[in-house]
C-alpha cells in the first residue's frame, strides 16, 4: 500500500486532491496544516508528502527540512497559485521533488505522484540490493574467517609434524627452537618489523631452522666429541637440505629462507651461498643473532651458559662480521637475555 500525505488548508483543493489520488493500493491522509502534518509524519513512513506553500501565515516548504520527511526518504511535492517559476526553483533546490502550479489537472497531479512512486520504488529496490549485498559480504567474510583459520591450524600442525620428526632424532632442538622463536620476535619488533607474513616467516623459519638435519646421520648428528673437517662438510649441508625440503610447501616460502640462509654471515664468509650484507634476507639475519643468543645463554646443551652481560658483548663483538649492525642494535635495546639464561 503507498501512502500520501496531503498538507492544504482549504478543505475543498484537499477533497479535490484527495479524489484524484485515491485508489486501491493508495491510502492517503489529509491534514491543514504544518503542526497536524508533522504529528502524522512521525506517526508513520509516507511515500509522498503534497504540500501547499501557503498554510495561514506558515510556509509548508518548512516541511522540507522536517527530519522524519529524510529519514523515511518521503518524495514532497510542493503545490503553489502564487508563484510560479521562481517558487518552483527554490522548492527544487531545497530538495523537493517536484513543483505543481495550482490549477492544475487530475492528470498533473497524478503524473507527478506516479513519478514519485517511481523514484520511491527505485529507491527501494535500490536500498534491498545493497543490504543484499552487505548481507553477501558479511556471510563471505565469516567463510573466509573460519577456512583462513583452519587453514592457519593446518600450517600450524604441518610445522608441528616436521618439528617433531626432527626431535625425534635430535631431542635438544625443541626447547631452543621455541626459544629462537622468541627472541626473533623480539629483535625483530624492536628493529621496526610489523609486516604480519614477514614476522609468520620469520616464526615458522625459527621453529624450522636447523629441519635439514633431518638428513644427517646419527653417526655425525649425535657424535659426542669434536667433529672433523670431513664430517663438518655433512653437517653444513643442512640448510641447503632443509630449505629443499620446504621448496615444495608454498605457506613456508618465507620461512624456507630462513632455513637456508641462517648459517650466512655478513662479511659473506657464511654457508651455502656465502651472501653478504643485505643480501641476506631480512629475517634470515634476525634469526642469526637469535639463534647466536640461545646458543651462548645456554639453549645448547653441550654450551655452558655465559651470563647476560656476556652474551650482549659476545653478539656486539660481531657485528659487521657475523651479524648486521643494525639488528644486533636492535637485539641489545631488546630484554632478551637480561633476566637470566633462556629456558
Ligand atoms: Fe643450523
Ligand atoms: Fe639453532
Amino acid at each position: 500500500m503507498k501512502r500520501i500525505l496531503v498538507v492544504d488548508d482549504e478543505p475543498m483543493i484537499r477533497d479535490l486532491v484527495v479524489s484524484f489520488l485515491r485508489g486501491p493500493d493508495i491510502s492517503v491522509v489529509a491534514v491543514d496544516g504544518v503542526g497536524a502534518a508533522k504529528v502524522e509524519l512521525d506517526r508513520a513512513n509516507f511515500n509522498v508528502l503534497l504540500c501547499d506553500v501557503n498554510l495561514r501565515g506558515e510556509s509548508g516548504t518548512s516541511l522540507l527540512e522536517y527530519e522524519r520527511v529524510n529519514e523515511a526518504q518521503t518524495a514532497v511535492i510542493v503545490m503553489s497559485g502564487v508563484a510560479g517559476l521562481p517558487t518552483a526553483m527554490d522548492v527544487i533546490r531545497r530538495g523537493a521533488f517536484d513543483f505543481v502550479a495550482k490549477p492544475f489537472s487530475s492528470q498533473e497531479l497524478c503524473g507527478s505522484v506516479q513519478k514519485a512512486f517511481d523514484r520511491s520504488e527505485k529507491m527501494r529496490l535500490e536500498e534491498a540490493r545493497k543490504m543484499e549485498l552487505e548481507l553477501l559480504v558479511e556471510a563471505r567474510t565469516v567463510e573466509l574467517e573460519v577456512a583462513l583459520s583452519e587453514s592457519n591450524h593446518t600450517c600450524d600442525l604441518t610445522i608441528e609434524a616436521l618439528g617433531a620428526a626432527l626431535n625425534l632424532r635430535d631431542t635438544e632442538t625443541e626447547r631452543h627452537c621455541r626459544n629462537v622463536e622468541m627472541v626473533s620476535l623480539d629483535i625483530a619488533r624492536e628493529w621496526g618489523l610489523t609486516d604480519t607474513q614477514m614476522l609468520r616467516d620469520l616464526r615458522w623459519g625459527a621453529l624450522l631452522h636447523d629441519i635439514g638435519k633431518i638428513g644427517i646421520p646419527d653417526s655425525i648428528l649425535r657424535k659426542p666429541g669434536p667433529l672433523t673437517a670431513e664430517e663438518r662438510k655433512v653437517i653444513n649441508t643442512h640448510p641447503g637440505m632443509g630449505s629443499r625440503m620446504l621448496q615444495g610447501i608454498e605457506f613456508l616460502r618465507g620461512a624456507a629462507q630462513v632455513v637456508r640462509h641462517h648459517h650466512e654471515r655478513y662479511d659473506g664468509t657464511g654457508y651455502p651461498d656465502g651472501l653478504a650484507g643485505e643480501t641476506i634476507p631480512l629475517i634470515a639475519r634476525i634469526f642469526a643473532v637469535a639463534d647466536a643468543v640461545d646458543v651462548l645463554s645456554g639453549g645448547r646443551v653441550y654450551q655452558a651458559a655465559i651470563s647476560p652481560e656476556d652474551v650482549r658483548a659476545e653478539i656486539s663483538r660481531s657485528a659487521g662480521s657475523h651479524f648486521d649492525p643494525q639488528i644486533v642494535e636492535a637485539f641489545l635495546r631488546t630484554h632478551s637475555v637480561s633476566e637470566g639464561p633462556l629456558r
